[in-house]
This record gives structure tokens, C-alpha cells and sequence, in this order.
């Protein structure tokens, strides 16, 4: 796991981009997306390659980490929409290459495993983008998810639906499922990217990096991961025992390794 503290959610954001965009240029890349508050910047900084320096995303393929159950791909908070709206939008996906869960499937135990099926005859994640929540969750894996779990139908913790509240009008409009990739789903993306801003993710953070691995707190599966990047502000990365290693390694990381 690299751990790299940058000076602020902007430098959070372009480090991100540089490493999408590092997949994007490489040749037919598969993104995993997030949605939420946390990769928004990283969004803006990619249309804007996307306008700017001729960052083209034609033929790269896209799915969607979780999805709330009970919304229409055409509702606002949909994640389908969310997505549209903050980015695919925005850039030049072919149709079709955006893919999500369907929150309205008559069998969401179906619609889950051929999610799964959809995702592998992709050829796999190549970089999944995470944001973790308060509770450590990754995806909507809240604690005490199983840290092998597969693409499933979850229920939101009080914490989660209070944090998300701020999207809706009012708190008791937060559906109470979704539909997220499992632990295990996530696990088998090639690179990890986690992104965390702000003081409210300090402990979430803490535990996840520093912490024991347990499914009390979700994100700690990503140290089982060979290959993750963990890209904080300074007030997310308060609470971490290990700061000074941490910026000292980046510092003297070689300029070919990349991330
Ligand atoms: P946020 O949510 O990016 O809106 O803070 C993160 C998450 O719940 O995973």
C-alpha cells in the first residue's frame, strides 16, 4: 500500500487524474468509478484533460462500483445519473460503455451476478477509483461485510444514510438498499486507487491503513491488495501513526516508478 499525502484536496485530485489518465492513454482502458462527493475533483480535472489536452475516453469502458435500489436509472441521485451528469457526460465514452447496476431489477440477486459477468468479459478493472465513508465503508460494503463478498443487495447503515442525506431533500428519501460490488469484486481491479479529503475521513483512513485487517472496518481488505495507492489531504491523513515515513518514502520515490 503507498500512501501519499498531498497539501490539498486539489493536489488530490490531479495526482488522480494522473493515474487514470496514465490507463487512458495506455491503450482500451476499464475505469472503475465512484460516485459521492470524493472523486468530483478528480472528474473536473479529467474533463478538463479531456478539452484541453486531447484526453480521449472512446475506448475506454466504464462500470460503477454500487447503486441504490429502488431509484430509476433516470432519478437524479441515481448513480446512473450522478455519473452522467459529473463526468461520462462530460468526456467522450462511446454508448454504451458506461455500465451500472440497475436499481429497479425485479431480481436483484440476478442483475448482481451478471454484473459480475459483465465485468470480467470486460477483461477486469484496470483502476477502480474508491472513496471510503465514515464508517469505513468501500463501494457500500458497510462494516461487517464479508471482505471475500461478491456483487450483492446491502443495507445502509443509520451513518451512511445520515452522511448521504445531504443529497436528498430529506434524510428518510436515502434508500435503505443498494446494490454494490462486493469486497472481493473490488479486490480483483488491477490498482486501487482510495482518495479521502477532510478531517471527517481522518479515523476512517487510520483504520483502514494502520489499522488490523477486519471487516469492522471494510476498507482494511485493500491491505491485502498487491497494488494501491491512497491519495489524502493533510487533514485526512491527521489521525495516521506513520505520517513522517510516509512523506519521507514518497520524496525519495524514483521518478520512473510512477504510480
Ligand atoms: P463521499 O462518500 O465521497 O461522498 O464522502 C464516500 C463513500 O461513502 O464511499
Amino acid at each position: 500500500m503507498e500512501i501519499v499525502i498531498l497539501p490539498s484536496p486539489a493536489e488530490v485530485a490531479r495526482k488522480a487524474a494522473d493515474a487514470i489518465e496514465q490507463y487512458v492513454r495506455r491503450g482500451p482502458a476499464v475505469l472503475g468509478l465512484a460516485t459521492g462527493s470524493t472523486p468530483l475533483g478528480t472528474y473536473q480535472e479529467l474533463i478538463e484533460r479531456h478539452r484541453n489536452s486531447g484526453l480521449g475516453f472512446g475506448q475506454a469502458q466504464a462500470f460503477l462500483l454500487d447503486e441504490y435500489v429502488g431509484l430509476p436509472a433516470a432519478h437524479p441521485q441515481s448513480y446512473h445519473s450522478v455519473i452522467r451528469d459529473e463526468f461520462t457526460d462530460s468526456v467522450d465514452f462511446a454508448a454504451g460503455a458506461v455500465h451500472g447496476l440497475d436499481g429497479m431489477a425485479q431480481d436483484p440477486q440476478a442483475e448482481a451476478a451478471q454484473y459480475e459477468e459483465r465485468i470480467a468479459a470486460a477483461g477486469g478493472v484496470d483502476i477502480q477509483i474508491l472513496g471510503i465513508g465514515t464508517d469505513g465503508h468501500v463501494g457500500f460494503n458497510e462494516p461487517m461485510s464479508s471482505l471475500a463478498s461478491r456483487t450483492r443487495i446491502k443495507t445502509l447503515t443509520r451513518q451512511t444514510r445520515k452522511d448521504n442525506a445531504r443529497f436528498f431533500d430529506r434524510e428518510q428519501d436515502v434508500p435503505d438498499h443498494v446494490l454494490t460490488q462486493g469486497l472481493g469484486t473490488i479486490g480483483q481491479a488491477r490498482h486501487l486507487l482510495l482518495l479521502a479529503m477532510g478531517a471527517a475521513k481522518a479515523d476512517a483512513i487510520a483504520a483502514a491503513v494502520e489499522g488490523p485487517l477486519a471487516a469492522i472496518c471494510p476498507a482494511s481488505v485493500l491491505q491485502l491488495h498487491p497494488h494501491v495507492t491512497v491519495l489524502v489531504d493533510e487533514a485526512a491523513a491527521s489521525k495516521l501513526t506513520h505520517q513522517d515515513y510516509y512523506r519521507d518514502t514518497f520524496s525519495r520515490k524514483p521518478a520512473w516508478q510512477g504510480l
